[in-house]
C-alpha cells in the first residue's frame, strides 16, 4: 500500500514538482494533495497539471488568527488523510499544536546546512560569514523552528563573487535531488540520513 503524501507550498513549488515527479513506479509513496497558503501560488497550477488534487487556504483571510488558519489547513489535510506531509517552500511558521499532530511524519527542506542559519536569508548570511560551503537540509519538523532530526543534507561550494541569488540557484538544484531521495527513503521506513556532497 503506497504511503499518502501531502505537500504544503507557498509559491512556485519547484520542490513540490520534483517530489511529485519522483513518486512513480516502485516508489513507496504517491502524492494525494498539494495545499498552499496563497490561492495565487504558482505551484497550484503545476500540481493540477500533474493531476494532483489541490487546496488553497489563504492565511490572509484569517487576519492574525493563526489558530483559525491552521484549523482550516488541518481540515484540508484530515480530508486527504496523508501518511506523510512535506513542507516545500512553505513560508508560514506552524504552531506547536499543528506540528505535534503530525510530528514524526512531517518533513521540511531548509536552504542551509543546519544547524547553521536557521530562519531566513540563509544564503546572504553564509556569504557574509565567508563560508566556503553551503547547502540544504531535510529534517523532521518539531515545534522549534528549523530544529528537528536531520534526514538528509546536500553541500555546494560558495564561489568567489557569489550573490545570494547565485548561491540560492546552486542550492536549489541540490534541493530538487535531496528532497526526493529523502522522501523515498523515509517512505520506505528508513531514517538513515541521505548525504550528497
Ligand atoms: C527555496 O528557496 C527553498 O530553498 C525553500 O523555499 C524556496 C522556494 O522553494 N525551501 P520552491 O521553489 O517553492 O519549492
Amino acid at each position: 500500500m503506497s504511503k499518502r503524501v501531502a505537500i504544503l507550498i507557498s509559491g512556485g513549488g519547484s520542490n513540490m514538482v520534483a517530489l511529485v515527479r519522483s513518486m512513480t513506479g516502485d516508489h513507496p509513496a504517491r502524492p494525494v494533495l498539494v495545499a498552499a497558503n496563497d490561492p495565487a501560488a504558482g505551484g497550484l497550477d503545476k500540481a493540477r497539471d500533474m493531476g494532483v488534487e489541490t487546496a488553497a487556504v489563504d492565511h490572509r483571510a484569517f487576519g492574525g488568527d493563526r489558530a483559525a488558519f491552521e484549523a482550516a489547513l488541518m481540515a484540508e489535510l484530515e480530508r486527504a488523510a496523508p501518511d506523510i506531509i512535506c513542507l516545500a517552500g512553505f513560508m508560514r511558521v506552524l504552531g506547536a499544536g499543528f506540528v505535534t499532530r503530525w510530528q514524526g511524519r512531517m518533513l521540511n527542506i531548509h536552504p542551509s546546512l543546519l544547524p547553521k542559519y536557521r530562519g531566513l536569508d540563509t544564503h546572504a548570511r553564509a556569504i557574509a560569514a565567508g563560508d566556503t560551503e553551503a547547502g540544504c537540509t531535510v529534517h523532521l519538523v518539531t515545534p522549534a523552528l528549523d530544529d528537528g532530526p536531520i534526514l538528509g543534507q546536500a553541500r555546494v561550494p560558495v564561489l568567489p563573487g557569489d550573490t545570494p541569488d547565485t548561491l540560492a540557484a546552486r542550492v536549489l538544484e541540490q534541493e530538487h535531488k535531496l528532497y526526493p531521495a529523502v522522501l523515498r527513503r523515509f517512505a520506505a521506513g528508513d531514517l538513515t540520513p541521505v548525504t550528497m556532497d
